[in-house]
């Protein structure tokens, strides 16, 4: 790739690390050339993200992890033009260490940088490259975090319609998960083992929310209570029923996920419709989004696969499109935790 430093911004760095991933990934002349990704399996003994671990990790990963992306996309550090780094949300550890990361590079280099909200990077995943949805744009937002249905406008502007009063979707699988004895994250995991299972084998219920709102924490109350009957009479309850568990608890997520999609489509009469972060990998809820899809006589989208879950390449993308609008961090820029 040839050194384009004194030509606007064409190589662009982007860094991500607002959980338990380090990515790093390498936008150039508006393609991704490498998409780079250190996960932390630390966290799966506890069943949950450890903040302490997460944030020790990110720094064991942020160097090797810039460098095998510089490496793939055979750049070298200062051939970049700029970089584009998570601000939040997020964990305030896991932030500092990427954003800290980012301000002293910048610095070094002599290059700018910019800051990207996680949320909108996940959502701006969807025009990275391949199909590009037609705007206006309802995104399903979709992660271990959070739970929105966000209208993009023109040029990307985005509003958030409707959103979880609590627990996130991504964080349903994962409490229901671990209620099964199943590993960290559980999203992927009850995915699997659902497709073996009867998506009608249990019935539970999901709260009559407001507008386009949700609410996840009854749904995971309601599965507590029917394990700790089941158990009672039966020991080996989950054991004997697990697929048809994941598989019924699957269904019962999904739906209501796209109850508020279709809702949504209704209300703005947006036919362009899709599903971002990384609950959009489940099988299921593709699947059940292209049909609701035809439906509604809408257009589907979903992003490739690793630009569904946490990466850096939709946060060089997301920053590209601040770098156009000249919207450049300063060092007195902070991290914030909640949007
Ligand atoms: O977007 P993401 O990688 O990180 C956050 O920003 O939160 O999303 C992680 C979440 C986890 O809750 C994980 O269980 C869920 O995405 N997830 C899935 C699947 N793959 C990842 N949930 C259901 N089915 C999957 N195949
Ligand atoms: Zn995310």
């Amino acid at each position: 790739m040839e050194n384009t430093k004194n030509n606007s911004h064409k190589n662009i760095l982007g860094i991500e690390s607002s959980c338990d991933d380090t990515s790093a990934a390498i936008l150039s002349n508006g393609k991704i050339y490498s998409n780079v990704v250190a996960s932390q399996k630390v966290h799966e003994e506890f069943g949950g993200v450890v903040p302490e671990w997460a944030s020790r990790k990110h720094q064991q990963n942020i160097i090797p992890t810039v460098k095998y992306a510089l490496n793939k996309a055979n750049l070298k550090l200062n051939e970049i033009d700029a970089i584009a780094c998570t601000q939040g949300p997020g964990l305030m550890g896991s932030l500092l260490v990427g954003h800290t990361f980012v301000k002293g590079l910048s610095m070094s280099l002599g290059v700018p940088f910019v800051n990207v909200n996680h949320l909108d990077a996940h959502v701006l995943a969807h025009f990275i490259d391949g199909e590009i949805p037609t705007l206006p744009f309802l995104c399903l937002l979709v992660s271990g975090g959070h739970t929105q249905i966000v209208l993009v406008k023109e040029n990307y502007q985005m509003e958030i319609l409707g959103k979880t009063i609590d627990d996130a979707a991504g964080e349903a699988f994962d409490k229901a998960g671990k209620m099964l004895g199943l590993s960290y994250p559980s999203g992927p995991v009850i995915d699997k083992l659902a497709q073996k299972g009867n998506l009608n084998a249990f019935e539970f219920n999901t709260p009559n929310v407001d507008k386009l709102d949700y609410s996840f924490s009854g749904l995971k109350t309601s599965i507590l209570y029917f394990l700790q009957k089941e158990m009672k009479q039966n020991p080996n309850f989950i054991n004997q029923h697990l697929n048809d568990l994941c598989a019924s608890i699957q269904h019962t997520i999904v739906s209501y996920l796209l109850l508020k999609l279709k809702k949504a489509i209704i209300e703005t009469g947006v036919k362009s419709i899709g599903i971002a972060g990384g609950v959009a990998a489940n099988s299921s809820l593709r699947d059940s989004l292209l049909k609701l899809a035809e439906d509604t006589g809408a257009e589907a989208y979903i992003p490739k696969f690793e630009y569904c879950t946490d990466n850096a390449a939709m946060i060089a993308f997301a920053g590209k499109i601040k770098l156009e609008q000249k919207q450049f961090g300063t060092l007195t820029d902070v991290c914030y935790t909640r949007k």
